[in-house]
């Protein structure tokens, strides 16, 4: 390569997985002829899938998610011959103009990240939508009572087990430790973390941080998943009571309104309020910054905002309620290999939706098991390559 090498090669160098979709894809050309809308994250993972896609000859039409649009991404996939429409933007009357407009290329295959595509979709549909993909449990959740209606192939990547696992377990524990050291440089050491929601990534949250030496207490709406965090071995107090001792309070719930102005009388003084939930509701940051006791605002560092009580106490806003691990100084997200095996389940749900092999009958369904048997299998065995004795 010529130009000096960047970050952006170097998650496509370690995205194995995909670079070998990508040279199959170059042979099979399962998208010739097709065009790919997708509305998803832009950053640097998201690249080498989105060039796998183009390999296997799809024509993309591309825009981001709320507040999470990288530039480097963005020009990286433009200098290779990408449509991609908007740049970063928290605005979600901005975003809503960016979907429309990917939507007007009429695509044959939508990839979508929290449902945004494929509601918009219902609302100006068009004809010759094949179907498509749907990454994440919140997008899932709005789509499922919309069946009827969508009535074509939709595969849900987040259902896939190898997506709980190794990407809302793992990947974003380890990421939202890594995005809260980053963002603050505070300690986790003896530190009272609250996490709200038990799921598949709260589970991960919690786990990431009790190893990082906080104690950690859970805060689930359910009592079956509650006790299974008590078992865990986590701390399960009242919610208020968890909220009243926390230093530092994650949402990851999918839910709104999580956490808001009503909880102000009772944080900590210092109180660091973040959420990795899909959607910047969980925690009602305008309500926050507008309550009756915020006297003012103190924006201390990227992505930092300090909220200064008439009291005297602070609290302090990450990302405004935005995914805080894909936020802050140089943003890294979820690690390589998770969203490797993750967008190598996206690249093969497109590839049977396009090819036909799922019928309209699979909407807003898991992963077909043959995919994930055959992803892990070749994560495995490029792990523990078989060698001539
Ligand atoms: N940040 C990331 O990188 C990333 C990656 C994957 C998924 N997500 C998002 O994280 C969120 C959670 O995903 P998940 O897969 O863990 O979901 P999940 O459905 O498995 O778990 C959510 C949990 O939150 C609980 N809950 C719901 N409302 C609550 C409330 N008001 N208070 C406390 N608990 C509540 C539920 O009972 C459930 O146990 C979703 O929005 C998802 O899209 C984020």
């Amino acid at each position: 390569m010529s130009r000096i090498p960047t970050r952006i090669d170097w998650v496509r160098e370690h995205c194995r997985l995909l670079r070998a979709i990508s040279a199959e894809f170059a042979r099979t050309r399962p998208f010739d002829g097709l065009t790919i809308g997708t509305g998803i994250h832009l950053e640097a993972k998201t690249v080498a899938l989105l060039l796998t896609l183009r390999d296997g000859g799809a024509r993309l039409v591309s825009t981001g998610n709320l507040n999470t649009t990288q530039p480097d991404a963005v020009e990286r996939l433009r200098a290779e011959g990408i449509t991609v429409i908007g740049a970063p933007t928290k605005d979600i009357r901005v975003q809503a103009g960016y979907l429309d407009e990917v939507l007007a290329a009429e695509p044959d295959l939508i990839l979508d990240n929290g449902g945004d595509l494929f509601t918009t979709y219902l609302d100006r549909p068009y004809q010759g939508l094949l179907g498509g993909t749907e990454e994440t449990t919140s997008g899932r959740m709005r789509l499922e009572p919309l069946r009827d209606e969508l009535s074509r192939p939709i595969l849900v990547i987040n259902d896939s087990p190898i997506k709980q696992f190794a990407e809302n377990e793992h990947a974003v524990g380890q990421s939202s430790v890594e995005s809260y050291l980053r963002m603050t440089n505070r300690v986790t050491h003896g530190e009272e973390v609250t996490v709200f929601g038990y799921g598949a990534c709260g589970r991960g949250v919690a786990a990431s941080f009790r190893g990082a030496c906080a104690r950690v207490s859970v805060v689930d709406v359910d009592p079956v998943t509650r006790l299974r965090a008590h078992l865990d071995g986590f701390a399960t107090p009242p919610r208020d009571a968890a909220v009243a001792h926390a230093d530092l309070i994650i949402t990851v719930t999918g839910a709104r309104d999580v956490l808001t102005a009503a909880d102000l009388p009772v944080l900590r003084d210092g109180v660091i309020l973040a959420n990795a939930g899909h959607f910047p509701a969980e925690i009602d940051a305008a309500g926050l910054i507008g309550a009756a006791e915020v006297s003012g605002t103190q924006e201390y560092a990227e992505d930092v905002l300090t909220l200064e009580l008439r009291d005297g106490r602070r609290v302090h806003l990450l990302a405004r309620g935005h995914m805080f691990n894909l936020a802050g100084p140089r943003p890294l997200g979820n690690s390589i290999e998770s969203m490797d095996l993750g967008f190598s389940l996206q690249a093969r749900c497109l590839e049977a939706v396009a090819r036909g092999s799922v019928d309209a009958a699979s909407c807003v369904v898991p992963v077909p098991a043959s995919i994930d048997a055959a992803i892990a299998r070749s994560y495995l065995d490029r792990k523990y390559p078989v060698t001539p004795r």
